[in-house]
Order: structure tokens, then C-alpha cells, then sequence
């Protein structure tokens, strides 16, 4: 274990805000992770993954904690499934570039999303028409309030749209210690989303599916190494069908996709159509590619990108009259 005193975070949120902790320490085992918690009873306390998905609004005066947990380890397989255990401080990533080698199927849709498995697993975080909820068996986290280990079925981690138990009722209670997977040996393709069949055959493999996602990907969104961002700065919205009716006979060419008895709206289209595409605030800007990003040009200060979020969500509101939720938490 390593505990850092007045350190800056610059190193560990993907937005580049240059704030300091009071203390930062990264923990390898659920025993050094209770010592942690024993130690520092009574200080403000902070989890983090990669950082990849907040936005620090100053400095911290508190313990930021950062898992290296990062063993993987299959524990059960049959014919067509195997089910592998991954702690929590494993980058997503690079968990998916692995399994995809052993041609398991399951996650790669998932393919180059910045963040570990835990907060993965926290959010529920999704691209091309998957959910890491789709894959995931079983969530074993260390309870804070009774201070024990406890384990969640998949039913009761409550995932639902960038949403789970551990955003709502259990926040600030359960640290995410490590995911059981079950992923596929025979092909399962999922390439409904957007244009993905015009790259990949039926009988792509699960590296030639990460390979196109990541190719895909890096046209349209940001590099955090080269562009501070936390990816999707808002969530979609979802509409109710009578709202979305009223919006289709204003607006001919609304994208939508049906969830349920409902519509979501992609929020990059709202955002666009209020025309903020490029526009910035100080150093933050709505990335011309993808306007459901936010990015640091360089110099951006946490008021910047909250002030360009706050104009951005009251003009949407305003012209639509729909509320635009962000994704990126505030610390
Ligand atoms: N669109 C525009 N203008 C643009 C770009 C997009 O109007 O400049 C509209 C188009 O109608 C397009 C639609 O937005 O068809 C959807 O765009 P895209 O496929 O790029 O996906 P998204 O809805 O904008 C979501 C996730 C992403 C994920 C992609 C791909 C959320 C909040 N975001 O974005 O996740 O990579 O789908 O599956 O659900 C993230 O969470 O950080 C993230 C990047």
C-alpha cells in the first residue's frame, strides 16, 4: 500500500484538473484496503478509478483511494460459457483485449472505454448496444457500513441506463472489489448498433469486433491522452411516447431510439441543434465532433467546463423542454 501526502491529482482525472489531494493512497488487497479504512476513520473519503468519469471542482481535503487490485482468474467453465473473476482495479480495457485473444465473447462491444472494471461495473457503462450488466454474473464489494465482505447477484445490483445500486441507495456504501463475468465461447455478435454490420461480418471474432469499436471510436471521440474529457459529458434523455409525438411533428429528422413504451433522444443531437458544436468557455469546449463531449483545451478551470455544462443543459431545456442529466459526477 502507498499513501501520498498533498499530491496533485493531475495524473488521475481525465479532465487534467491540476487540484491536490490531501492524501492519495492505492491499496492491493482487500486487507490493505480495511487497514486504510481503520486508519483513516474520520477523514473525508474518496474511490476512484481511473477518474475517467468526474470532474474534480477543487482541491480535496480527504483520502482519495485508487484500487490496484488488478488479478483476473477464470473459476468455472462449461461448454459454452467460462466465468472469470476480475478485481476491480483492472482497466476495463485491458481485460477486454485479453479475453478477446482467448476468443471468449461477451464484452468486446465495450472495447477502448477509458476506466476500471469496478467503476465499471459501478455505472454500468455501455457503447454500440452493450451493457457491462449484460456480461456480469455476480458483484462482490466490501460493505463500509458493516465493514464485510458481501456479494450481489447481477438482479440486485438494480443496472439500469448508466445506473446501479451503487449510484443510488448503496453509495458512499460499497466499494467494488471485484466482478464475476460469464462470457460466451461460441460466437454471440451484437452489431444492431448504428452502421457496425457495414465493417463486420457475422462471423467476426471478438478481436476483429474490439478492433473496428476501437477504430470507430477514435474517429469520434477524444484520446484522454492527447484531450482532457470524461467522455459523454450528459446521459441521453429518455421521453415518454406522447412527449416524443409532440417533438416529431416539430422536429421531422429527431433521432430516436424506443426503450420500452418510451423514446431516448441522443443528447448530442439536442446539444447540436441548439447550436453549440465547437463553442467554448474559457478553456472548455464542446468537442466539434461529438457535441455529448466536453473537453479541456488546455487551460480549462472546473468553472469553465460547469459553466459551458450549466448553458448547455438550460439552452436544451429551454428550446426542447427537456432536462439533460450529466453523467460526469462532481467532486
Ligand atoms: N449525433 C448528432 N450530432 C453529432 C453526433 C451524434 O446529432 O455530432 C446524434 C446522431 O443522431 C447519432 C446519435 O447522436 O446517431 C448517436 O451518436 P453516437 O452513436 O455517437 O452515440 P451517443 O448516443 O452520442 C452513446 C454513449 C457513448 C457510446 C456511444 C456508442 C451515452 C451517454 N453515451 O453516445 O458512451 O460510446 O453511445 O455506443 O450513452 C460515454 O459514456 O462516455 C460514451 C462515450
Amino acid at each position: 500500500m502507498t499513501i501520498q501526502e498533498n499530491i496533485s491529482l493531475l495524473p488521475y482525472n481525465t479532465f487534467r484538473m491540476d487540484v491536490k489531494a490531501r492524501y492519495l493512497a492505492q491499496y492491493e488487497s482487500i486487507d490493505e484496503l480495511r487497514e486504510l479504512l481503520n486508519k483513516f476513520q474520520d477523514t473525508r473519503r474518496l474511490f476512484i478509478g481511473e477518474g475517467s468519469n468526474l470532474l474534480f471542482t477543487g482541491d480535496f481535503d480527504g483520502l482519495v483511494c485508487q484500487s490496484k487490485m488488478c488479478r483476473a482468474a477464470a473459476t468455472k467453465e462449461t461448454e459454452e460459457d467460462v466465468w472469470i473473476e476480475v478485481q476491480g482495479g483492472l482497466k476495463l480495457d485491458l481485460l477486454i483485449e485479453q479475453v478477446a485473444d482467448m476468443q471468449l465473447y461477451g464484452l468486446e462491444n465495450l472495447s477502448y472505454i477509458p476506466g476500471q472494471v469496478g467503476a465499471g461495473a459501478v455505472q454500468n457503462v455501455g457503447a454500440y448496444g452493450r451493457e457491462i450488466k449484460d456480461c456480469i454474473e455476480q458483484v462482490n464489494a466490501w460493505d463500509l457500513q458493516t465493514m464485510q465482505s458481501v456479494s450481489f447477484t447481477r438482479e440486485e445490483c438494480h443496472y439500469a441506463y448508466r445506473d446501479s445500486l451503487f449510484k443510488r441507495e448503496g453509495k458512499n456504501r460499497y466499494i467494488i472489489t471485484s466482478v464475476v463475468f460469464r462470457l460466451s465461447k461460441t460466437p454471440q455478435l451484437h452489431l444492431d448498433y448504428g452502421n457496425l454490420k457495414e465493417y463486420l461480418q457475422q462471423d467476426a471474432n471478438p478481436q476483429q469486433v474490439r478492433q473496428t469499436i476501437i477504430q470507430i471510436r477514435k474517429k469520434k471521440l477524444p484520446e484522454v491522452s492527447e484531450l482532457g474529457s470524461a467522455g459523454s459529458f450528459f446521459k441521453n434523455p429518455i421521453v415518454s411516447a406522447d412527449k416524443f409525438n409532440n417533438l416529431k411533428e416539430k422536429y421531422k429528422d429527431i433521432p430516436s431510439y424506443p426503450v420500452g413504451d418510451n423514446y431516448k433522444i441522443p443528447a448530442a443531437w439536442l446539444i447540436e441543434q441548439c447550436g453549440w458544436k465547437g463553442k467554448t468557455v474559457g478553456g472548455a469546449k464542446v468537442y466539434d465532433r461529438q457535441p455529448l463531449v466536453i473537453v479541456n483545451t488546455g487551460n480549462a478551470t472546473s468553472s469553465d467546463i460547469c459553466s459551458l455544462a450549466k448553458q448547455i443543459v438550460d439552452s436544451v431545456y429551454n428550446r426542447f423542454q427537456i432536462t439533460i442529466d450529466k453523467e460526469v459526477e462532481y467532486v
